[in-house]
């Protein structure tokens, strides 16, 4: 059926989305199959076209990518608090969210993969192209329902605490208000609890852009910049030829973070914020509904409403200074048993405190936020059954420590419901040790034959291509 999560190699955004989103938006996509196939029907008279890739699409090694996420208060020389772990446990968690979004597996990270964006997740009835999604449909929540199809570009989240009023029309001045808003009108969650809230705020305000060495101090670029981008740069500041009050600059500015926190019209259909410009390399398809994949179509669209008068040379120094102002450093980790582990660590982190204090509610969210993440680890290692692969044995032992493990954690979701504390942090020990030591070591063994192997990656997914009945998607 058409419900199929898409992949488009489209414009900047060469490089994947993390393998989670697209793994965790795929989970989606099979509840909403059983769940929404009628209401799809009824609400969204769509065509097929949306189940067809562009010619040239490509996943391949890309999929194994994940966007890089880096921390304000560790890139300060600091340590992540207990509150933004906690958020980052909440926004890793589906359990957070309600009905449909819940029973899909999606979290907020499904869609802001590791505070980024998602270019790849497509919904057919709920995006118009990947990388959208509309917020306001009957779909996640009848309340937020308003009956047209009007998706909106997944923003990244970096750089989150510079990019108020929140949302493309900058509806909400609170960051917080907006979270909330999130959570339980749009995807019918249950009314978080303050410190969860808290720990949400904490931990996209947290999110920090990418470094970029093509800006120096001041948002001017640096001494290596080559010439067409050093004309780009000098356009970008001039006023506007038949509207001198503007200049690219003038909305989006340098000195600040490329944004004003305010909303224009430029003529996209209305008033929309200011995007910001950093790390924007990244960040495609682009304008909030996501209508185009490259800067020179931004650019071409500047030019046309505001009779820029721009020769092919000015579009291309456009473009150059774009792209240096838009980069970021390493903008993608490599998959692997050593990236998930850290993450596993960091999200179950959050127990250090949430036992001995007896909260249990946090308690809940680390065992299936931790949970959920233990299980998409153990997927990743095709089980024995799989003999077009080696590495019985490894992989046999990797996944009995991994299930040791998801044991560990639903004890001291026990041990501490019933009040018992000392037993819980025993067993929270336990816990950390097999993190810190034999779980990293079994599953590095296992690595080889695991879905972090593009060999094994690729074989796999070209199989689960065939089963899927439609397969618009190339294979990884
Ligand atoms: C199904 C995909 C999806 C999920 C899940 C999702 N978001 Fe979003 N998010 C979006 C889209 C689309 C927008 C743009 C909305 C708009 O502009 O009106 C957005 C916008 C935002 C913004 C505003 C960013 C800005 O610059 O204005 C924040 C903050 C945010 N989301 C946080 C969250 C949090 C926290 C969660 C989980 C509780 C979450 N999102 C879950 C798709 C998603
Ligand atoms: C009057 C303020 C204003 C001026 C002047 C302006 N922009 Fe923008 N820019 C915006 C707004 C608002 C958007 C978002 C439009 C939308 O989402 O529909 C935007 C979007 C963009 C985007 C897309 C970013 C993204 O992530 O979607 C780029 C790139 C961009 N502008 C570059 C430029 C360049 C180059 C110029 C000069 C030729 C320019 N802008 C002039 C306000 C402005």
């Amino acid at each position: 059926m058409v419900w199929e999560i898409l992949a488009s190699g489209s414009g900047k955004c060469r490089a994947a989305s993390a393998d989670r989103g697209v793994r965790t938006a795929r989970a989606a996509l099979l509840a909403l199959v059983v769940t929404l196939l009628p209401l799809r029907a009824m609400a969204f008279p769509l065509g097929g076209d949306q189940t067809v890739l562009p010619a040239g699409t490509e996943f391949s090694e890309e999929a194994l990518a994940r966007p890089r996420e880096i921390f304000h208060s560790e890139a300060m020389g600091g340590r992540k608090s207990y509150l933004v772990n906690l958020g980052d446990l909440a926004f890793n968690s589906p359990s957070i969210l309600g009905g449909k979004a819940r029973q899909a597996e999606m979290s907020c990270g499904t869609c802001h993969v590791n505070g980024a964006s998602n270019p790849k997740l497509f919904v057919p009835g709920l995006s118009s192209r990947p990388g959208t999604f509309d917020t306001t449909s009957l779909v996640f929540n009848a309340k937020t329902f308003n009956s047209i199809l009007d998706p909106v570009r997944i923003p990244s989240l970096r750089g989150a605490r510079f990019l108020a009023p929140y949302g493309h029309d900058g509806r909400m001045t609170s960051l917080r208000d907006f979270v909330y808003n999130v959570i339980v009108n749009e995807f019918s969650g249950p009314r978080p609890q303050d410190e969860v809230l808290d720990g949400l705020v904490a931990y996209i305000n947290d999110i920090d852009f990418l470094p970029n060495p093509k800006i120096a101090p001041g948002g001017r670029l640096a001494p290596q910049a080559s010439l067409t981008e050093r004309r780009g740069e000098a356009l970008f500041f001039k006023p506007f030829p038949k509207q001198t009050e503007l200049s690219c600059a003038g909305c989006h500015i340098p000195a600040g973070t490329f944004n004003d926190q305010l909303r224009h019209d430029v003529g996209s259909g209305g008033l929309v914020k200011t995007p910001t410009l950093l790390n924007a390399n990244f960040n495609a398809p682009y304008f909030h509904d996501g209508r185009y994949d490259t800067y020179e179509e931004v650019v071409g669209h500047f030019d046309r409403m505001f009779d820029l008068e721009l020769s092919t040379q000015d579009t291309q120094d456009l473009v150059a200074y774009l792209n240096a102002v838009g980069d970021g450093e390493r903008a993608f980790d490599k998959d692997g048993v050593v990236l998930r582990m850290k993450e596993v660590l960091e999200l179950s982190s959050a127990l250090e405190v949430a036992i001995p204090a007896a909260d249990t509610a946090v308690v809940s969210l680390a065992v299936t936020g931790v949970g959920a993440e233990l299980r998409e680890l153990t997927e990743h290692i095709p089980d024995i059954r799989n003999t077009s692969i080696g590495g019985k044995d490894e992989r046999l032992a990797a996944r009995a420590i991994l299930k040791d493990l998801v044991l560990t954690l639903r004890r001291i979701d026990l041990e501490v419901g019933a009040g018992r504390i000392d037993e819980a942090m025993a067993e929270y020990r336990k816990f950390a040790q097999l993190v810190n030591f034999d779980v990293p070591v079994a599953l590095k063994k296992a690595e080889p034959w695991s879905l972090f192997n593009s060999n094994v990656h690729q074989s796999h997914y070209t199989a689960l291509g065939r089963m899927l009945p439609v397969t618009s998607r190339q294979p990884q």
